[in-house]
């Protein structure tokens, strides 16, 4: 709710927490929800690489986060080499950025991913059966779909393959950063989990 402009979470740190965790699991389920997407960065050789990605999975309990991918993809290697990940939101309606620093922990072939797989849509599950690695080079414009696919959604037996390529990265979450912007004066909170204790710290915007 809003009082003279100001929302209750603005002096408030324990509902700016209770906020973020509203917000989260809200991008998860709705997808017209500004943090319905969020961008994954990653260390690799020479520079940081960041991508968006679709949330997934939230879960306040376990303190962690998590978004879906292909095997082949470059950001699996990074997150190999260093698991070390950020992952930045930001709502422009409600002014809000939540920045997430965590460690990524790679599923595949595993009891997770296959109750996930089995909750997807077909949809999705074809993004699964593109032929070669997602960003490999091509001499002609290509989706990556092999040709009997290109304009039809295969079969579920069809797409019963992508299953060899499907990926779910979850992330454990050690930071929440959270900032609201406001013209009377921003707002911006530290939320560091260690122990399966929170410190909550104001800090300067
Ligand atoms: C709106 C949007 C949502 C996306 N969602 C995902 C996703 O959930 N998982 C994913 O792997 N890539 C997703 N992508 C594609 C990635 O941004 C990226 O191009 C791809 O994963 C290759 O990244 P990499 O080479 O860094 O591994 C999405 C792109 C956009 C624009």
């Amino acid at each position: 709710m809003v009082t003279n402009n100001l929302p209750e979470h603005y002096n408030d740190i324990d509902k700016i927490y209770d906020e973020i965790w509203e917000r989260l699991i809200d991008g998860k389920k709705n997808r017209n929800s500004e943090l319905h997407q969020c961008y994954v960065a990653t260390n690799s050789d020479k520079f940081p690489a960041l991508r968006t990605v679709v949330l997934r999975h939230v879960s306040q309990e376990n303190l962690s986060i998590g978004f879906h991918t292909d095997k082949r993809s470059n950001k699996i290697n990074e997150i190999l080499e260093d698991s070390n990940v950020s992952v930045l939101f930001y709502d422009h309606e409600h002014k809000i950025q939540i920045r997430i620093n965590g460690q990524a922990e790679v599923n595949h072939n595993n009891d997770s991913t296959a109750a996930i797989w089995s909750n997807i849509r077909s949809f999705s599950k074809k993004c699964y059966l593109i032929e070669k690695a997602p960003g490999t080079q091509s001499e002609i414009p290509t989706s990556g779909y092999p040709p009997q696919f290109e304009n039809i959604l295969p079969s579920d037996a069809e797409l019963e393959a992508g299953y060899e390529n499907f990926t779910y990265i979850n992330i454990q979450i050690e930071s929440i950063e959270w900032l609201y912007l406001h013209k009377d004066g921003h707002r911006r909170a530290l939320f560091n989990f260690t122990d399966n204790n929170i410190n909550k710290q104001w800090i300067t915007p």
